[in-house]
C-alpha cells in the first residue's frame, strides 16, 4: 500500500528534494499534504504535480489566492492544522525553516505514524514539548539533518554510557581556508555553500560555523548528551557526517555522498532503498581530510564555551537572537561579521544573564517570549 505523506515547508529545499524522491517512486507514497509560505507560484505547482488531499498555508498575503486555486481543483485549504482533525499519515517531513516551524512540527504528529524533521530550530527550541508529544501519540521520530541522521544510526542499538566523544563534521562553509574580508561579505556571497544546496538562513549559518554550534546543541538535545561529547571537526569533503568514538576503543563513522537524498530517501524507506547515483562511485574521492577546527577564525564556536547559556532557555536565546541577526545580515541591515559579535556581546551581558536566571520555560508560549525578548534587545 501506497505510504500517505504530509510535507511541511514543501516549497524549501528540503521539501523540494523530498518530493524529488517521492516522484521517482510514485508507486510507493501518495502526497497528502504539501504546505509553503511565500513561494505560492511552486506550491501551486506541486499541487497540480501530485494532487494531495490538503494544502497548509497560514500566510494570510496569499489566502485567498490559495483558497481559490483549492476550491477549484478539490483541495480542501487549512490555515490551522488541528483542522486536520482525522487525517493519518504515514510519514510527515517536518521542513519549514527557523522557529515557524514549531507548533506546525508539534500539532502535525499527532496525526503522524513516523515524523522526519529537518527543521533544527523547533529542535533546539521546543524538543521537551516536540518529545513530549512524540510519546504520547507513540509517533516514530528519525532526525534528518545528515549529521544527526548519522549519529541516530551509529549508536542505533548501542548503549549511550558507551559514547566517549561524538564528532560532527563541518565543511568549513564557502569561506574556509579563503583570504577574504568578511566584513565584506554580500549575502549572495554567503549563501553559496560549496558542498550542500540549501535555504538561505542555513547556508548563512554555514557559513560562519553558527551551523554547527546549533547542530551540537541539537544533537546535545536528542541524543540525551552533554554539550562537552559533542566536538566539531573540519572535514572539507563533507562525505564523513559524523564519527562516534567508543569507550572501548573502538570508532564508527557515516560515509554517505553530500546529497540531502540520502538521508530522505533511507528515513523514508527504514533504511530498505535503492540510491541510484550512477555519477558517483563510492571512494571516487581519494582524499579524506579531518582537521580541528580554528575557534580564532571561527568565535561562533565560542558560544558553546559560554556555560551560562548552555541550558534550555539559553538554548532558545541563541536560536532566536542568531534567526534574528541572519535576518537581518539577509535584509542587508548588518554586516556578516555582525551576526556573531553582536550574538557572542548579547550572549555575555548581564542583561541576559539575569533574564536566565528569572525565565523558565514551562509551556510553549514561553519560547515565544524568549523569541520577543530577543526581538526587544535587537530593535
Ligand atoms: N537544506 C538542507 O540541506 C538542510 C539540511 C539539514 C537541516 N535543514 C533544516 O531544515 C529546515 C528547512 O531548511 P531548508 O534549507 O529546506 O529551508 P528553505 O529552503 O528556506 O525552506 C523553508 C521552507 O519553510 C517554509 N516557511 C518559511 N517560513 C515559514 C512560515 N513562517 N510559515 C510556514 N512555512 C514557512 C518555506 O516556504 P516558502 O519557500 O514558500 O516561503 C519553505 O517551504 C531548516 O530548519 C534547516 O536548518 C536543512
Amino acid at each position: 500500500m501506497k505510504k500517505k505523506i504530509c510535507i511541511l515547508g514543501s516549497t524549501g529545499s528540503i521539501g523540494q528534494t523530498t518530493l524529488q524522491i517521492i516522484s521517482k517512486n510514485q508507486k510507493d507514497f501518495d502526497v497528502v499534504l504539501l504546505s509553503g509560505n511565500n513561494n505560492i507560484k511552486l506550491l501551486i505547482s506541486q499541487a497540480k504535480k501530485f494532487k494531495p488531499k490538503y494544502i497548509y498555508s497560514n500566510n494570510f498575503h496569499f489566502r485567498e489566492k490559495i483558497k481559490f486555486f483549492c476550491k477549484n481543483n478539490k483541495i480542501h485549504f487549512i490555515d490551522d492544522l488541528k483542522l486536520l482533525k482525522k487525517a493519518k499519515f504515514d510519514i510527515t517531513v517536518a521542513a519549514i525553516s527557523g522557529i515557524a516551524g514549531l507548533i506546525p512540527t508539534i500539532d502535525i504528529i499527532k496525526f503522524s505514524k513516523k515524523i522526519l524533521i529537518a527543521n533544527k530550530e523547533s529542535i533546539i527550541c521546543g524538543w521537551k514539548f516536540i518529545l513530549k508529544e512524540l510519546k504520547k501519540k507513540h509517533c516514530h521520530f528519525i532526525p534528518i539533518d545528515s549529521e544527526h541522521f548519522s549519529i541516530f544510526n551509529l549508536i542505533e542499538n548501542k548503549n549511550i554510557n558507551s559514547i566517549k566523544n561524538i564528532y560532527l563534521t563541518a565543511s568549513g562553509g564557502p569561506f574556509f581556508g579563503k583570504r577574504i574580508n568578511l566584513k565584506r561579505v554580500t549575502p549572495s556571497q554567503a549563501v553559496k555553500h560549496p558542498n550542500w544546496k540549501m535555504g538561505k538562513k542555513i547556508s548563512v549559518d554555514s557559513a560562519n560555523l553558527m551551523n554547527k554550534v546549533l547542530e551540537v546543541i541539537e544533537a546535545s538535545l536528542i541524543f540525551n548528551l552533554p554539550i562537552n561529547k559533542l566536538k566539531i571537526i573540519v572535514h572539507p569533503q563533507s562525505l564523513i557526517h559524523a564519527i562516534v568514538e567508543f569507550k572501548n576503543g573502538l570508532s564508527s563513522m557515516l560515509y554517505h555522498y553530500n546529497d540531502m537524498k540520502i538521508p530522505i530517501i533511507n528515513s523514508l524507506y527504514d533504511n530498505f532503498c535503492n540510491y541510484k547515483n550512477v555519477d558517483k562511485k563510492l571512494l571516487s574521492q581519494n582524499k579524506l581530510t579531518f582537521e580541528e577546527v580554528n575557534i580564532k577564525k571561527n568565535p561562533s564556536l565560542k558560544i558553546l564555551k559560554l556555560k551560562n547559556v548552555l541550558n534550555q532557555n539559553g538554548f532558545i536565546l541563541i536560536s532566536a537572537l542568531n534567526e534574528i541577526l541572519v535576518q537581518k545580515f539577509l535584509d542587508r541591515k548588518i554586516i556578516f561579521t555582525d551576526i556573531i559579535n553582536k550574538l557572542l556581546t548579547i550572549l555575555k551581558s548581564n542583561l541576559v544573564k539575569n533574564y536566565l536566571k528569572n525565565h523558565q520555560i514551562r509551556h510553549i508560549n514561553d519560547v515565544f517570549k524568549v523569541y520577543n525578548f530577543s526581538r526587544s534587545i535587537l530593535n
